[in-house]
Formats: C-alpha cells, structure tokens, sequence
C-alpha cells in the first residue's frame, strides 16, 4: 500500500482499444491497487469509465470523468472535481500523448502539428497549472509527465511528437524548480518501444504490416531483448508517486530496456 490515504489523477487512464493493456489505464490501476483513490480523466469517457470499472472491480476506489487536455476549461473542471470528492490531490499523472497526423519537417501539416503540441505539451501545462494551487496549499504533491524517449534520442519522421516531448522534459524541469519550496515533486517517465495498442495496433494499421512483423522488429531494437510493458511505465509511475521518490524532483527517467544507451 505505497499510495494509502493518497488521491491521483490519471489524465489519459482510458486507453486505445487493443490485444494489450495502455499506460495510463496499467498506471490507474496500479495506483489504486497501492491504495490510491483515483480520477480516472479521459477524452474518451467509456473507455475511461472501463478503467475506473476494473479498479472498483478489484476492490479499490475510483471515479470517471471526461475531458480534453486541450480545453483549459476541462482540465480545470478535472481539478475540481478531484478536489470536490477528495479533497486533495496527492498526484498527477499526466499521460496523455498524441502522434496522429504526425510528419517529418519538410511535410509537416501545421495543423496537425499544432494539435499534437497542443495536446501533448500544452495538455499537461494546463493540468498543472490547475492542480499546482491546491498542491501548494497541501505543501505536498507529485507530478508525473509522461514524455518518451523521442524527446532525447533520433526521431526524424515525427516533429510534433518529438519536439511536444522534449518542451515537456523542459516543463518538467521548469515546473520541478519552480515548485520544490512546495513540497511539491515533477518528475518526467520517458517510456522507450512499449506493447502498447496505441503504438502496436496504431503504427501496424498505418504501416500496413502484421502487428506480429512490428513486434518482432521493435523487439529487436531493445538492448534487454524485448519491448517493455504498460506495467513497466506503471512500476516507474508508482515509484516516483510514492514517499520513496521524495527526494527525486525534476528527473527525466527513461523507462527503455537500454534503447537510449545506443549511440550511433
Ligand atoms: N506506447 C509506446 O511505445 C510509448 C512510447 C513512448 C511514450 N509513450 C507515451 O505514453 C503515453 C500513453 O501511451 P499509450 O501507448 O498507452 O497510449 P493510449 O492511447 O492507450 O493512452 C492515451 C490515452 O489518452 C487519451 N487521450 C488522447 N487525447 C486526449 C485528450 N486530448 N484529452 C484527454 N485524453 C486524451 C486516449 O483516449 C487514451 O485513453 C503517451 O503520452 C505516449 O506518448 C508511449
């Protein structure tokens, strides 16, 4: 029980539809198994209500709500509602990430790319900037952003994706700074290849490849010999959520089987 007594929202803890399980709802779920009462937030609002559906299926306690990252309104409506039931808020757990319509620079649509920076960037920023307040008053709180090894390492055909990560690392950083003589901790969860629905159903269906042909092929980029799972993101979330992190603020923590240790 690592997160007793504690509140957590879990933006984007809904999930793709797939074979397999998504970070954010595998994150929720942990959470709530560790004891968390959790806001499941989403902008799908079934998918989100299946998540919080499984966490009070295993005993645990939970709540759905539906929101987009991109409207500040909803993001503080999220807050609210959270704070309206709890009464606190111990965690935020940003995971919402988007790479639809994506390209490389010399292709990209503006449009698409100012969704994605949107969503990805700005999405977290408002959530933060809604649940920071509350956090400051407590004088405790953690946050967790989840980037993604693309921030850091050679990405050439997604320029949204890979610039929204690496401006949110620096949010992380700004937001860890600005708010340690809070108590307040902001931490970064950079997931490397990871089974995911999203990336394997999503990049197989663009591709035009078997799901199988894709998993074999990401496999083979990791130096620990296969791609992580959703759970993988989970255990890092669940560690810097808990009191065990509490003297870990502003840390970009790749979560890759070794992939970022490959220069060249
Ligand atoms: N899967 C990977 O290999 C991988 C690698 C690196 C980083 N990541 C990051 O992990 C995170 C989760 O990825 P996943 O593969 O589990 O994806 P996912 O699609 O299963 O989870 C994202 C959730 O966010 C929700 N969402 C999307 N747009 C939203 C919006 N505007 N407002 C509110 N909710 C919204 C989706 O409905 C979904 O439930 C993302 O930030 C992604 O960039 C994933």
């Amino acid at each position: 029980m690592r997160l007793a007594e504690k509140t957590a929202i879990v933006v984007g803890g809904g999930q793709t539809p797939g074979e397999t399980m998504g970070n954010g709802r595998a994150t929720a779920l942990l959470f709530a198994r560790e004891g968390a009462r959790v806001l499941v937030a989403d902008r799908v609002l079934a998918s989100a209500e299946d998540t919080a559906r499984m966490i009070i299926g295993a005993g645990g306690d939970a709540a759905a709500i539906e929101m987009d990252v991109a409207d500040e309104a909803a993001c503080e409506a999220t807050v609210r509602r959270a704070l309206d039931m709890y009464g606190r808020i111990d965690v935020l757990h940003n995971n919402v990430g988007i790479g639809a319509g994506d390209a490389p620079p010399h292709r990209v649509d503006v449009a698409n790319y100012e969704r994605i920076m949107r969503v990805n960037l700005e999405g977290p920023l408002l959530m933060c900037k809604h649940a920071i307040p509350a956090m400051r008053e407590q004088g405790s709180g953690a946050i967790i952003n989840v980037s993604s090894i693309a921030s850091i390492a050679g990405m050439t055909n997604m320029i949204g994706y890979k610039t929204s990560k690496a401006a949110l690392n620096a949010l992380t950083q700004t937001l860890a700074l600005a708010n340690a003589r809070f108590g307040i901790r902001v931490n970064a969860i950079l997931p490397g290849l990871i089974n995911t629905p999203m990336a394997i159903e999503g990049i197989s269906a663009v591709r035009g490849i078997p799901r199988e042909t894709l998993i074999a092929e990401r496999d083979r980029q990791v130096p620990l010999g296969k791609m992580g799972a959703a759970d993988d993101v989970a255990n890092a979330a669940l560690f810097l959520a808990s009191d065990e992190a509490r003297f870990i603020t502003g840390v970009l923590l790749p979560v890759d089987g070794g992939q970022t240790l490959r220069v060249g």
